[in-house]
């Protein structure tokens, strides 16, 4: 099919200054979800479900304050979902494919425009996210994931692969959508990305169950609305908030599983694959398995490097949004000969970090998300504060008494292979090895190898010589690596995300790759 060529850019972020237009209508957004708990129900196809257990979504920084009530998704209804979504899969899958481009686009610009400051406010009341970093993910990223995935898929179709048989026949290569419906199931840390995994596979034609983030809900319904304003057919993405075992056993053990497309924990998504093995012989396709599962990211400074650049860098990765991006910095390798520079650097930059609300135009990370994480990360505080090889040097207190308040943390390791050296924290925790400059082959091997993950990295050098062999020697670490930049901060199109290891299945969100996931083609030969 000819589809109509054009090109895309990425969504510029606005600034929010003081006075500006966009500041009075972000607050305008603000006030209508903060005073007010939405009554949010599972969506499938075009039925509004208010059944199963209540669930409340809190405000992070103020867990007293309820902004949504939802309902989790009994069994039935997941089932209910599995086959309202594969009733729309026959008129989706037909639907050529600058139709589902122009949804995407405009999806793209509801995002851009009508719905930018209720994104926003959403992912800031619930998600407790800064001005600063709901704007570069509920606005810019989210409506770049659907123009980019539109742009992947026109060039995709454009693509012929094959060779003609000369006077015999012709040849042709088609995409189709698979059969049966995608379960997507994303995390609360980038509105962006569940917007993404619920969305990319229904380009090249396939259905999807979403399951949204507990933690996320406003924000993802907020996303889901849009996505049937901008004319994604009823059933073709269903929204279903839902416990997660019950979610996983009713999807796994359904024949028209056609593929997962997965952003969360290690261990979520082994499970899932698992529970998908045992029930390998009862599916008409062999799922498809994407998953993108967190990383112990590096930062690893050579004694070339920009002493304030690499400060700089690292107070950014390790701790906005609280150390909560996949791609946040949380391990550091730092030569002796820069120790104390680097040290005094990042101490007195971390003192001037504001912990407040997220409301506050000057605050700079604030709660993290619930009371597991919080749990979850002052244990590893704690766990430092009483080994005799960890010294904490900065931050730590921990208050949860009105938020899930965790002040950023600095920790030395004597023993480069301690456990919060390896393990993931998913909170504003950095974790620093000083290594002796004569043994740098040795910290680039720690570096490369002591943690199982492989999402992101960046090293810190102006040696050209060392980048170059860096480059190569920590070529499987990072499926997204950085040379004088910080780890985080991918953006679609540019800087195509995804890692390997236990990292995930590497199929890069915001590229042209992870569509070929979603596609089951078909090559034709018609003799003459
Ligand atoms: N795309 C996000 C980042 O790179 C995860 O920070």
């Amino acid at each position: 099919t000819q589809v109509e060529d054009f090109q895309v850019t990425n969504e510029p972020v606005l600034e929010y200054l003081k006075g500006s237009a966009e500041r009075k209508t972000l607050e305008t957004a603000l006030n209508k979800y903060k005073n007010d708990c939405q009554d949010i129900p599972i969506v499938v196809g075009n039925e509004e479900i208010r059944k199963g257990d209540v669930k409340y979504q809190v405000m992070p920084f103020d867990h007293s304050k309820k902004i949504a009530k939802y309902y989790w998704a009994n069994a039935d209804v997941v089932q209910k979902a599995i086959n309202t979504s594969i009733e729309a899969r026959k008129d989706w899958e037909a639907q050529p494919i600058s139709e589902k481009i122009k949804v995407f686009m405009k999806a793209a610009d509801l995002v851009s425009g009508k719905y930018r400051m209720e994104l926003n406010a959403a992912t800031m009341l619930g998600q407790g996210k800064t001005i600063v970093q709901a704007e570069i993910d509920a606005a810019a990223e989210l409506a770049d994931f659907y123009r980019f995935n539109a742009y992947f898929a026109k060039e995709l179709m454009k693509y012929q692969p094959l060779s003609p048989t000369p006077s015999v026949s012709v040849n042709t290569f088609r995409h189709r959508g698979i059969e049966g419906f995608v379960a997507s199931i994303s995390p609360f840390n980038f509105t962006a990305i569940g917007g993404n995994l619920a969305s990319a596979p229904t380009i090249m034609g396939n259905v999807v169950i979403w399951k949204p983030s507990d933690t996320a809900l406003l924000a993802n319904y907020i996303t889901f609305k849009l996505m049937r304003e901008a004319g994604f057919p009823p059933g073709v993405i269903n929204f279903v908030p839902a416990d997660g075992p019950v979610f996983g056993n009713t999807i796994c053990s359904s024949p028209h599983l056609a593929g997962v497309n997965f952003t969360g924990s290690v261990a979520t998504f082994q499970h899932l694959w698992k529970q998908i093995a045992e029930n390998l012989e009862s599916y008409h396709n062999f799922p498809r398995l994407v998953g993108e599962c967190g990383g112990k990211n590096y930062h690893f400074v050579h004694p070339s490097a920009h002493v304030q650049s690499v400060v700089n860098g690292t107070i950014r990765s390790a701790f906005e949004f609280g150390g909560q991006k996949c791609s946040a910095c949380s391990r550091m390798f730092v030569p002796e000969s820069l120790w104390d520079q680097i040290r005094e650097g990042l101490l007195e930059t971390r003192k001037q970090l504001k912990l407040d609300s997220p409301l506050e135009y000057d605050t700079f990370l604030s709660a993290v998300i619930d009371e597991k994480a919080f749990n979850r990360i002052k244990g590893y505080i704690d766990y430092a504060k009483m080994s005799s090889n960890l010294e904490v040097i900065g931050g730590g207190n921990c208050d949860n008494s009105k938020g899930y308040y965790i002040e950023p943390a600095i920790i030395v390791a004597k023993d480069p292979k301690d456990r919060i050296m390896q393990e993931e924290i998913f909170g504003p925790v950095l974790t620093v090895y000083v290594y002796s400059d004569k043994q740098l082959e040795e910290a680039l091997t720690l570096a490369s190898d002591t943690a199982p993950f492989g999402l992101t990295g960046a090293i810190f050098a102006s040696d050209e010589k060392f980048i170059a062999q860096a480059t190569e020697f920590l070529k499987m670490s990072a499926g997204n690596f950085y040379i004088n930049d910080k780890s985080t901060g991918s953006v679609v199109g540019q800087q195509p995300f995804g890692g390997g290891r236990v990292s995930g299945t590497n199929d890069k969100a915001g590229g042209p790759h992870c569509l070929l996931r979603w596609t089951s083609p078909q090559v034709i030969k018609e003799t003459f």
